[in-house]
């Protein structure tokens, strides 16, 4: 077996998980403040890879993120991974780091199963998992929300619904299994962006050694 192409001694990679619309992408932005990471939301990487003039991926990316349906994990692993790359050469993997060192915000990764295992053993071993939960009312009120201002194809009721679908019966399962290695760092995202900011600020900071 190949070992990763990051050794996660220098580079700590946090995966960010919860519902669509549970505020991943803005707790990150705070968290990129405070600690200097380098945030790659997958859902992000997808969609410019849709847009790039010549990607062999483009209607493919399109149908599962209007579907709701999870990209075959060798498009998103990949573009994660020179993601990294390209932040590791440039000096983008965190304030001031460098000899090889970096720390990454994952966000919207891994959303199946097979995508935890593979970048776990190819990649790199995450060192935890930040898990923003709460109702499914407060994610369809605050999807229903962006949407009005996103522009985003799957912000509406019908590919909502998939994706609710979608993150109980094949996203849940990667949550529980890094919830059984003791990796997981659930905060409640319900209230105010503020108080779940603090919140995870504190996680966050134990989880570096601050
Ligand atoms: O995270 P975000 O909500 O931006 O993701 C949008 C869509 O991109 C997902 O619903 C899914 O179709 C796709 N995606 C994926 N695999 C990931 C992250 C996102 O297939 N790890
Ligand atoms: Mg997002």
């Amino acid at each position: 077996m190949s070992s990763p192409v990051f050794d996660h001694n220098k580079v700590t990679v946090i995966f960010v998980l919860g519902g669509p619309g549970a505020g991943k992408g803005t707790q990150c932005a705070n968290l990129v403040e405070d600690f200097g990471f380098c945030h790659l939301s997958a859902g992000d990487l997808l969609r410019a890879e849709q847009h790039r003039q010549g990607s062999e991926f483009g209607e493919l990316i399109q149908t599962c993120i209007k579907e709701g349906t999870i990209v075959p994990m060798e498009v998103t692993i990949k573009l994660l991974e020179n993601a990294m790359a390209a932040a590791m050469k440039e000096n983008r993997a965190g304030d001031g780091w460098k000899d090889g060192k970096g720390r990454f915000l994952v966000d919207g990764f891994p959303r199946k199963m097979d995508q935890a295992l593979k970048f776990d053993e190819s990649v790199c071993m995450a060192s935890a998992v930040l898990f923003f939960s709460t109702t499914e009312e407060v994610l369809l009120s605050r999807l229903l929300e962006r949407g009005k201002t996103s522009g985003r194809e799957d912000d509406n009721e019908e590919s909502i619904k998939k994706r609710f679908n979608t993150y109980k019966e094949t996203t849940m399962p990667v949550i529980n299994h890094y919830e059984a290695l003791g990796r997981v760092i659930e905060i409640d995202s319900s209230p105010s962006v503020e108080i779940v900011h603090e919140q995870a600020k504190v996680a966050v900071a134990k989880l570096l050694r601050y």
